[in-house]
């Protein structure tokens, strides 16, 4: 597909930087739903404090809150703990840096969409661009080849596996949204079920972080 993948995978940064700021309460902005920017760096009301006592790599420090923030919002102590791990900042005490260093905020969110989280998982790059094959278990999983399965990379069980919901789905109209401003017909993006993670177990459940799948 050449040049035409690298403009959809922009357009699925974009979308991801763009959309993530409506998951858990993100505020709303002018402009219509669609329209909606960078307008806020950190998640807007928390309902909870995103922290698992049970990660005994990096567990979290006493009165930090491990809540979205950044440009591809980080969630959890130990997303916190890898990423600060590889930026070589200390995010696990200080997570807060993220809302503070735009720079950070950015090189964490880079980070975050090339890298896989685990050992024989593929990073949201992986997936967007095609390089991606699943393997039994994914298939049992339900996770196919698409945008979906970005999401699921990405966001695992905050948005996907929970049917047919608005954050997921959010995130689904921006990414149509953007490939409209692009000029790339919405058709080419696939069905519904390719752009969708409603049915999908995430890559990694947030409430067993330990068990594989
Ligand atoms: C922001 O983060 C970058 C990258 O880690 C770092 O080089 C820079 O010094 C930080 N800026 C401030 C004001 O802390
Ligand atoms: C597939 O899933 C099973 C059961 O959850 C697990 O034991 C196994 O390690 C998984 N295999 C791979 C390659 O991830």
């Amino acid at each position: 597909m050449g040049n035409g993948k690298w403009e959809w995978e922009m357009d699925a940064i974009l979308t991801v930087l763009n959309v993530v700021l409506l998951l858990g309460g993100y505020g709303v902005a002018t402009g219509g739903p669609l329209a909606w920017g960078l307008c806020y760096n950190h998640e807007m009301s928390p309902s909870q404090s995103y922290c698992d006592s049970t990660d005994y790599v990096y567990p979290c420090t006493p009165g930090v809150e491990y809540y979205g923030r950044g440009a591809l919002p980080i969630y959890w102590n130990y997303n916190y703990g890898t990423i600060g791990e590889a930026l070589k900042v200390d995010l696990l005490s200080h997570p807060e840096y993220i809302e503070n260093n735009a720079t950070l905020a950015f090189q964490a969110a880079i980070w975050r969409w090339m890298t896989p989280m685990k050992k024989k998982q593929p990073s949201a790059h992986d997936v967007f661009v095609g390089n991606w094959k699943p393997t039994k278990n994914d298939t049992l999983a339900k996770r196919v080849p698409g945008f979906g399965s970005t999401i699921n990379v990405l966001y695992g069980d905050l948005v996907c596996g929970q049917g047919d919901e608005d954050s997921m789905n959010n995130i689904i109209s921006h990414y149509l949204y953007y490939l409209d401003l692009m000029g790339v017909g919405r058709e080419q993006a696939g069905p519904h079920e390719v752009l969708s993670c409603a049915e999908q177990e995430a890559f990694n459940p947030s409430s067993s972080p330990a068990s594989a799948s």
